[in-house]
């Protein structure tokens, strides 16, 4: 007798549901399609050279520790090198305060892991990255959704939704993922204060924060948390766990992020990651360390951000040629990503409809939103990436989508009245 796998499944696989996202990648790599949905770095800047050299040197040098297990909480010169990499953010780690993960997807995965109790809410910004929700919704976290602006999280709102006690804050200040828009000063300060008030852990997820195409670095928040909250000055007391990834300036298929967290936390993530994969993958590490030293991930770095520099100013300039003045989009600092809000009463998913026939795809805004009562915000935006496509695609891509919302823009419009 064939088993009735459904009836078998966990609670916890019942809260899963596919990324609309990953579903949609399928069908945006058609060829005639330009696609401005993914969250895809560029591929002609991957630094394919740099990468043969360096597996060749991995096996050449270490061959068989190479293709070894290894330590659960990373390879200890890497883990060594981003200690001193992120120390030039401000961010003052030891080795020890990093744990290597499997990007830092699964660095989501494990802090839900550690922290999420079903039931548990999440304070999330208003849009939020959807890879962070389908993490932690499989631990049955539900969501306290606090509203962002051009500036980033709304902290005049916080208080009262941290007065009803979450179990912790999920920010993205740097050039967030789907909005684009940057933390403000002022209020990284108030976010930081207010979650030692209140005692409400931040989750500081920061992918982007070095692909900064204009404007000043900002202070990460696990910075100022320590700096003005902490008299030890150490980790063993910090109120924040920061993640990064080499994702976005490396590769995204080394499968590579991080976690910066006390020692003590640490420890407990190691436990969690024994029984998910043991180790992130030796060879991966070696050959990531192998490609960044000496100096190569910061000249690196300043090739990307000129890349894609210019590809958000094309669609900028894209944007402002072609779309109808009832349409308006943030202007990103950095990352990858742009947010589009359509006029009242369009909906983005038959926009994106009668985009596809145009050939040109983006992500509906409705999938960014946890939680119930964000339907008809989510239906009026929608997200685009500039990052992957090239600069004379951007700006055809961008003519075909305002194509597609102009035609949907009159169908919204009253039939003129004959006289
Ligand atoms: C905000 C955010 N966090 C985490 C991730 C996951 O990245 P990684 O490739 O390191 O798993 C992404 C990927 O796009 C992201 O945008």
């Amino acid at each position: 007798m064939s088993t009735a796998w459904t009836s078998r499944y966990a609670q916890r696989a019942k809260n899963v549901r596919s990324s609309a996202i990953r579903e949609l990648l399928k069908i945006t790599q058609r060829p005639e399609i330009i696609s401005f949905a993914g969250g895809l770095p560029a591929p002609d800047v991957f630094p394919v050279e740099r990468f043969r050299e360096a597996c060749r040197k991995v096996l050449e040098n270490h061959g068989p520790l190479a293709l070894q297990y290894g330590p659960s909480e990373g390879y200890e010169p890497l883990r060594e090198m981003i200690a001193q990499h992120t120390s030039r953010y401000g961010i003052k780690a030891e080795p020890s305060h990093v744990l290597i993960t499997s990007g830092s997807q699964q660095a989501l995965d494990l802090i839900g892991k550690l922290l999420i109790n079903s039931g548990d809410r999440i304070l999330v910004e208003a849009p939020t990255y959807l890879g962070a929700l389908q993490a932690f919704s499989v631990y049955g976290a539900e969501y306290l959704c606090v509203p962002s602006d051009g500036d980033g999280l709304r902290t005049d709102l916080l208080e009262e939704p941290l007065r009803s006690g979450p179990k912790f804050m999920y920010v993205l200040p740097n050039f967030q993922n789907p909005g684009g828009t940057t933390l403000a000063e002022g209020r990284r300060h108030e976010l930081v204060l207010l979650a030692d008030r209140y005692g409400i852990p931040i989750i500081e997820d920061d992918p982007y924060g070095q692909l900064r195409y204009e404007g000043e670095h900002l202070t990460p928040l696990v910075v100022l948390d320590r700096e003005n909250l902490r008299r030890d000055k150490g980790f063993s007391m910090g109120n924040v766990l920061y993640l990064s990834t080499f994702s976005k300036t490396l590769a995204p298929g080394l499968r590579l992020g991080w976690i910066v967290a006390p020692p003590e936390v640490i420890t407990k993530l190691v436990q969690l990651k024994q029984g998910a994969d043991l180790h992130t993958s030796t060879f991966g590490q070696m050959v990531a360390y192998e490609v960044a030293r000496d100096g190569f991930l910061d000249e690196h770095i300043k090739l990307i951000r000129r890349v894609y520099g210019e590809r958000r100013n094309v669609m900028l300039q894209a944007l402002q040629e072609f779309c109808p003045p009832e349409v308006t989009w943030t202007r990103p600092l950095g990352g990858l990503f742009l947010w589009v809000t359509l006029p009242a009463g369009m909906d983005c998913h038959r926009l994106f409809d009668a985009a596809l026939k145009q050939n040109v795809a983006f992500v509906a805004g409705d999938c960014f939103y946890a939680g119930n009562g964000w339907t008809e915000e989510g239906l009026r935006h929608l997200r685009l990436n500039f990052s992957n496509a090239q600069p004379e695609q951007i700006h055809e891509g961008i003519r075909r989508l305002a194509v597609a919302i102009k035609n949907q823009l009159a169908g919204l419009l009253p039939e003129p009245v004959v006289t």
